[in-house]
C-alpha cells in the first residue's frame, strides 16, 4: 500500500504533465505559452490550435484530477482528508509543474477532474452556472471564476464533508488567484471573448 506522502507525491507529477505544451509542440503549432493569453489550458489551446486540440487539452488536463483522486478514493480508500490533499496536490502540479519551471496553467480542467471524482453533482450544479455565463458573456475566464467560487458551497452542500469543503476552498481560491491577470483585462474590457 502506498503511503500518503508517496501517493501526494504522485499526485503532483501526474498534476504536472504539461497537456496543452505536449500537445501543441506535437501538433506542430509551436508553444501555446507564446500565444493568445500564453496560458496552457484548454481555452487558449482551443484558441490558438483550434477545437480539436482544445478538446484534448480538456480531457488531458481533467484527467490528471481524475486518475490520482479516483485511484485514492477507489484503490487506496483514503478518507475525506487524505482525498483532499491528493486533490490539491494533482492541483498544485498543473499550476506550479516542475516540469515548466513551475509556471503552469489555471487549474479549471484539473479542478474540474477532481470534482467528477468526489462529487459529480456539485459539478452539474457549478457546470450549469459556467454554462449560463459563458452563455450570456462569452467569457470563459469569467465563467471559470464564478464557479469556482460557487463549487465549495456547492461541495459541502452534496458531500457534507468538512476537509472536502476545505480543500475545495482551497482550489477555488487558488483558481481565482490564477485569473487576477483575466480579472484585470475583465475590468478594463480587453479580455477575449470566447468563439466558438
Ligand atoms: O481556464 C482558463 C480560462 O478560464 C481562461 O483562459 O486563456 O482565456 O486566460 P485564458
Amino acid at each position: 500500500m502506498l503511503g500518503l506522502a508517496t501517493a501526494l507525491i504522485a499526485a503532483y507529477l501526474i498534476g504536472a504533465i504539461p497537456t496543452g505544451v505536449l500537445l501543441t509542440r506535437l501538433a506542430g503549432v509551436g508553444d501555446v505559452r507564446q500565444s493568445g493569453s500564453g496560458n496552457i489550458g484548454a481555452t487558449n489551446v482551443y484558441r490558438v490550435a483550434g477545437r480539436r486540440l482544445g478538446i484534448l487539452t480538456l480531457v488531458g488536463d481533467a484527467l490528471k484530477g481524475v486518475i490520482p483522486v479516483l485511484y485514492a478514493a477507489a484503490v487506496l480508500r483514503y478518507p475525506d482528508l487524505q482525498l483532499g490533499l491528493v486533490a490539491l496536490a494533482a492541483f498544485l502540479g498543473h499550476c506550479y509543474p516542475v516540469y515548466l519551471g513551475f509556471k503552469g496553467g489555471k487549474g479549471v480542467a484539473t479542478a474540474l477532474g477532481i470534482y467528477l471524482v468526489l462529487s459529480p453533482l456539485a459539478v452539474l450544479g457549478a457546470f450549469a452556472l459556467f454554462a449560463a455565463i459563458l452563455w450570456q458573456w462569452r467569457y470563459v475566464s469569467l465563467a471559470s471564476i464564478c464557479a469556482a467560487g460557487a463549487i465549495p458551497f456547492l461541495v459541502l452542500a452534496v458531500n457534507r464533508s468538512l476537509p472536502l469543503f476545505l480543500a475545495t476552498m482551497a482550489i477555488s481560491a487558488l483558481v481565482i488567484f490564477r485569473h487576477r491577470a483575466n480579472i484585470e483585462r475583465l475590468k478594463n474590457g480587453t479580455e477575449s471573448r470566447f468563439k466558438a
